[in-house]
């Protein structure tokens, strides 16, 4: 397992537990990719691929043959503007004006250890985790030369990829495109899996053909966006959770981004993925570098769940800050939909009062504690107390909570400002916008210029000052809106950069402050699930799923999010009863299950819960900590998509050992006469017996997984369950 190159062959072989990944150096020096699937030993995969004439397409001509065809040719990287006409992964103007490249093989390296990118999160490689391969190609004419970098985590069944271009030349260049990776499939006719939503409703799973046409998954938005997700699946048709093939890909960047697939005119499939190219446009001076943000790619022959077993065990224990993986984190509350901006400390305290007393560990103040912030006009910007409502300041209240025995958290949302605050009256060019053009509003807010490196430093100290003031265990950073009128008003810039230079920009500050404050717990957010990525996660090891907090709406939220990410990162409340956003109304034990299934809070007034709704929710919380673990740790199944029912959601967590199983089921819909509730339980030991806790009921690993688990039938408004079986 592991990276091989076989100089006879000219043969890259990357090697993880159950894939194959294989790359050739051919004739023409063009890498050509050779194979990305099953496991297939040390077979030579070349045959698969051949230069073949093709009429009206265009021939290499180094060593020329009309034979040498790039437009069929699958390959690690492409040109541009040589005769391969599917999407390209590079567009760029040299000094002459020239826009064609060609890049030809120039050298290897291969490594133990992982990779780092300058100024972008990675994942993070345990040296004896990994193995990098960095193939080096150039093109002589323009003096371009691309950096291939390659990851291999051969237990995680994980290949990661970025690229580099660097300017060797004499003049500058205009690189208006630049792709992290491209990935050429022979396979026919494969399906598109793909995570588009909105604002309250996002990653809603999309399930499409891919047929002869280009397939766009993009965000230009400047964060990776409720709309569209970052990740994709793409898999033979009869691929489902439990079995057949399928490919993911990961970005792990939080700006615009853009994935093409295209199915050529020979069915096979080409997947570019990369930063979007719209109003990019960088200029690489020679001796620069330009580096592009990390896929992460996995395999999987066994179906879905297994994909997304590939992808949470990578996120947890090498994307996500890995201090936060290993302890348990608190139960919290949030004021938000408690208050949201009307409160002062009596009210603050009253909430964590009644908080504690029910075994609830950290109390998060929400926005509105800041500046004249008493409505979402004014106030960002301003990271001090508004002492009318916190006379003591951040530092006096969160004494008084941590004095009552819970952990203190904080809102900000460092990257916007109100034009209604001190800080934009004193740097109104700190936002981004155009000269002359009254810049476009949401949420009464603007944007700030991450770009620039005096916003970067004013925003740290502001934070610093505040943590260094006060007990404050949890930042929740927030971004409330998308980018428009990108315009950097320092002096000089490039515009084409900015959009890239602001999620560097981010990155930078929460690095910083990471660095600097590693005890401190970050949990980003972006009206809800807005920047839902493997990014922000480097950071956070927790995000805000999404501003819907009604529990049925939440099944599909989470239940999309958990195609490419662990439950360990999907913030989720239990909130009041008719919910804020549906106005729906469902009992306290349906909303603790889908709030279980994720980090676990409370977000409502909890002085307005009876006494049995104080106990009930004393009693969900003794059980969230007791399946701590088995929920965070235990392998993750989607459970309903393989029954002949839509009037449910199912889903379970399995202990690695398999010696307990916490098993979820969530009515949407009750029917009369409607027959009993029935689920295939996955990834149990076969020939163990397992008792379902509190029961007499015992049953067969293989029973419950080929005969399945039989419910009751169930009557009234979204009942559930939850099954806690014990291997005996
Ligand atoms: C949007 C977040 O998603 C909410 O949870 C809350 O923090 C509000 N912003 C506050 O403005």
């Amino acid at each position: 397992m592991g990276i091989e190159f076989s100089e006879q062959e000219k043969l890259f072989r990357l090697q993880t537990k159950t894939s194959t990944y294989q790359i050739r150096i051919d004739e023409t020096g063009i890498l050509r990719h050779l194979y990305y699937g099953l496991s297939v030993g040390t077979m030579d995969m070349g045959y698969l691929s051949s230069y073949q004439e093709q009429s009206l397409s265009g021939d290499i001509r180094e060593p020329y043959e009309r034979k040498h065809d790039p437009d069929f040719l699958p390959q690690e990287f492409t040109g541009a503007g040589i005769g391969d006409y599917r999407i390209s992964g590079i567009a760029l103007t040299a000094g002459d004006g020239s826009k064609s490249v060609d890049f030809r093989y120039s050298g290897h390296k291969i490594s133990p250890g992982k990779y780092n990118i300058p100024g972008l999160p990675s994942v993070r490689g345990k040296p004896d985790e990994f193995f990098s391969l960095e193939i080096t190609m150039a093109d002589v004419i323009s003096g371009l030369e691309l950096k291939l970098l390659y990851g291999v985590m051969a237990e995680y069944d994980i290949i990661t990829r970025t690229a580099i271009l660097t300017n060797t030349g004499n003049t500058g260049m205009k690189l208006e495109k630049f792709a992290s990776a491209c990935l050429d499939m022979f396979n026919t006719k494969l399906d598109l899996l793909h995570f588009p939503g909105r604002h309250c409703m996002e990653r809603q799973l999309e399930r499409v053909p891919l047929d002869h046409a280009i397939h766009t998954i993009s965000s230009r938005r400047g964060m990776s966006s409720h709309q569209q997700n970052p990740f994709l699946i793409v898999c033979p048709p009869k691929t489902d959770d439990d079995q057949g093939d399928c490919y993911g890909m990961m970005l792990m960047y939080s700006g615009n981004h853009k994935s093409q697939i295209e199915v050529d005119q020979r069915g096979n499939t080409r997947i570019v993925m990369g930063i979007h190219d719209e109003n990019f446009n960088w200029n690489l001076a020679p001796g620069e570098s330009f580096y592009a943000p990390e896929v992460i790619m996995s395999y999987s022959s066994s179906g879905l769940n297994s994909l997304s077993y590939n992808y949470h065990r990578l996120i947890r224990e090498n994307v996500c800050p890995e201090k936060f993986s290993k302890q348990r984190r608190p139960i919290l509350i949030n004021n938000w939909e408690a208050t949201y901006f009307d409160f002062n400390t009596e009210k603050i305290l009253k909430l964590a009062r009644e908080a504690k007393d029910l075994g609830i560990e950290m109390f998060v103040l929400d926005d509105g504690w800041f500046g004249n912030r008493n409505d979402d006009f004014a106030g960002l910007g301003d990271w001090y107390p508004n002492l009318e409502k916190l006379p003591n300041g951040i530092s006096g209240l969160s004494k008084k909570i941590t004095d009552l025995g819970m952990a203190f958290g904080l809102w900000l949302e460092p990257e916007m400002v109100n034009e209604l605050s001190a800080l934009y009256t004193a740097h109104p060019n700190w936002a981004l916008q155009d000269p002359g053009r009254k810049p476009t509003l949401s949420r009464n807010q603007l944007v700030l210029d991450m770009a620039n490196r005096k916003v970067q430093d004013h925003l740290y100290q502001s934070i610093a000052t505040i943590l260094d003031n006060a007990n404050i265990a949890y930042i929740k950073w927030d971004f409330n809106r998308a980018l428009a009128n990108v315009y950097s008003n320092v002096p000089g810039a490039n515009q084409g950069e900015t959009a890239h230079r602001f999620v560097l920009g981010t990155y930078a500050l929460l690095e910083r402050l990471t660095q600097a404050y590693p005890e401190v717990m970050f949990e980003t957010c972006a009206g809800g699930g807005g920047r839902f990525d493997a990014g922000m996660l480097y950071y956070s090891p927790q995000i805000w799923c999404s501003d819907n907090t009604d529990p049925i709406a939440r099944l599909n939220i989470q239940k999309g999010t958990s195609y490419g990410y662990p439950v360990s990162t999907m913030g989720s409340h239990v909130s009041a009863s008719p919910n804020h956003q549906t106005g729906r109304t469902t009992t306290l034990k349906t909303r603790g299950i889908v709030a279980m299934s994720g980090t676990f809070g409370y977000e409502l007034d909890l002085s307005k819960c009876s006494r049995p709704e104080k106990d009930e929710i004393k009693s969900q919380i003794s059980d969230f900590k007791k399946y701590y673990w088995l929920i965070q740790k235990g392998v993750y199944y989607r459970l309903s998509n393989s029954s002949f029912n839509d009037s449910f959601e199912a889903w379970s967590f399995v202990s690695e050992d398999k010696s307990e199983a916490l098993v979820n089921l969530v009515m949407k819909d009750v029917h009369a006469n409607g027959g009993l509730p029935s689920v295939l339980l996955k990834g149990l030991q076969a020939d163990a017996w397992y008792q379902v806790e509190g029961t007499t009921k015992k049953y067969t690993g293989a029973a419950l997984m080929h005969g399945g688990y039989t419910f009751p039938a169930y009557k009234g408004d979204y009942p559930c369950e939850q099954l806690h079986l014990m291997k005996l």
